[in-house]
């Protein structure tokens, strides 16, 4: 399948023998993409301009006129298809252009406690639901990860409408002074998380999940999810929105990559996720939820787009470029748990953006992986 790493085009294959491999979509020859396929099977990929054929292992099969044009002199080995390096997480594929980078584990490091969560809560894990959802918006892709990374600040004014209709339907909603006990996390490499439950973990999210069938199926799913995650990660249900550093977000039913396309647009990739082993109907059920939340004219999705468009349109104002902004909320009230990874801090507040546009400022800084450290520098006491 085509897809992007930022701004290089890519093509995800599993060749003959299962391996799963990422290549720069590009062919060797003059450059043309050789694949413009979201998904399917192929035996090898064929060129459209001038015939070159590379196998799914990216090596270089078919070359027309071989022997007429090249003379046989062609060196067919050396040029197969770029390769970047592939590892894979509970069914999410990874890849890195840099033979030097930290290995997928390593830097997923203790991260992996939370994405556990969504996406090995039950057997079988998840899998992508209703194809893939393309939008772009003229904004920088950093406002989006940073967004679905930590800001529930914003949930309070930007989503006012939303909020309003689930208390005129009887919902619960406490404004800033919700569960103190819910935390935002932020660990190793900038990754980070929204809406953890520390310490006496209340079960209120089962409690008031609608509709009923859906609160039924996590129910019944209960006792297996705390085999696999024990009580403390079962009980809370679900977390999110979170962003894996630096452009990777996802919910317990969504995962979505921000495409930088230059520093003022963002191509947004999102996939709807559903536990594999939930009834149909429930899958069914949550494709259409978030189409009407966060699908391109999503209500959610488009109280959001506006503020990133306009936050990035500033950058072109001479006066409003050199201004500073800022994220002080809850600045000095990080915390850290010996139950729980990651550095915690009040989820309306900014803890989770400090960290982010920390590690992205010291990321963009380092001339190579050996000068990145393993904990991000942070602006606090921690
Ligand atoms: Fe692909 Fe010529 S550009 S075969
Ligand atoms: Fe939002």
């Amino acid at each position: 399948m085509a897809n992007y790493k930022g701004e290089d085009p890519v093509l995800v294959t599993r060749d003959a023998k299962s391996k799963v491999h990422t290549f720069l979509n590009m062919c060797r020859h003059r450059g043309n993409r050789i694949c413009r396929a979201d998904a399917g099977n192929a035996p090898s990929f064929m060129c459209t301009y001038h015939g070159w054929t590379f196998a799914t292992d990216g090596k270089l099969v078919g070359v027309p006129g071989y022997k007429e044009a090249y003379f046989e002199e062609l060196d067919r080995s050396q040029w197969g298809l770029v390769e970047a390096r592939t590892e894979t997480y509970k069914g999410l594929i990874f890849a890195n252009w840099d033979p030097k980078a930290p290995s997928l584990i390593d830097y997923l490091g203790d991260y992996t406690y939370w994405m556990d969560m969504t996406f090995d809560r039950v057997a079988g894990g998840t899998e992508a639901r209703g194809g893939v959802w393309r939008f772009a918006a003229p904004a920088n892709w950093k406002f989006g990860s940073d967004n679905f990374g930590g800001d529930n600040y914003h949930t309070y004014i930007t989503h006012g409408a939303g909020r309003f209709l689930n208390r005129a339907a009887g919902g619960v909603d406490n404004g800033f002074n919700d569960d103190p006990s819910r935390v935002n996390v932020s660990t190793k490499h900038g990754h980070q998380a929204n809406n953890a439950w520390i310490g006496s973990v209340v079960n209120t999210r089962l409690q008031t999940m609608r509709p009923l069938e859906m609160k039924q199926y996590y129910q019944d799913t209960y006792a297996e999810s705390e085999k696999r995650l024990g009580a403390e990660r079962a009980k809370q249900i679900t977390i999110g929105p979170a962003t894996t550093f630096p452009n990777m977000s996802w919910t317990n039913n969504m995962v979505r990559v921000w495409h930088p396309r230059g520093p003022m647009h963002t191509e947004v990739w999102h996939w709807c996720i559903v536990d594999k082993i939930m009834p149909e109907h429930l899958k069914k059920m949550t494709v259409t939820t978030l189409v009407q939340g966060f699908g391109p004219s999503g209500n959610t999705e488009q109280d959001d787009g506006n503020n990133f468009v306009a936050c990035t349109e500033i950058g072109r104002s001479p006066l409003g470029a050199r201004q500073v902004v800022n994220q002080p909320a809850g600045l000095g009230h990080e915390f850290k748990s010996e139950n729980v990874p990651g550095i915690l801090s009040p989820r309306i507040g900014e803890g989770n953006q400090r960290s982010f546009y920390a590690r992205w400022q010291e990321m963009m800084n380092a001339p190579s992986w050996d000068r990145i450290t393993i904990e991000p520098r942070r602006f606090s006491l921690l």
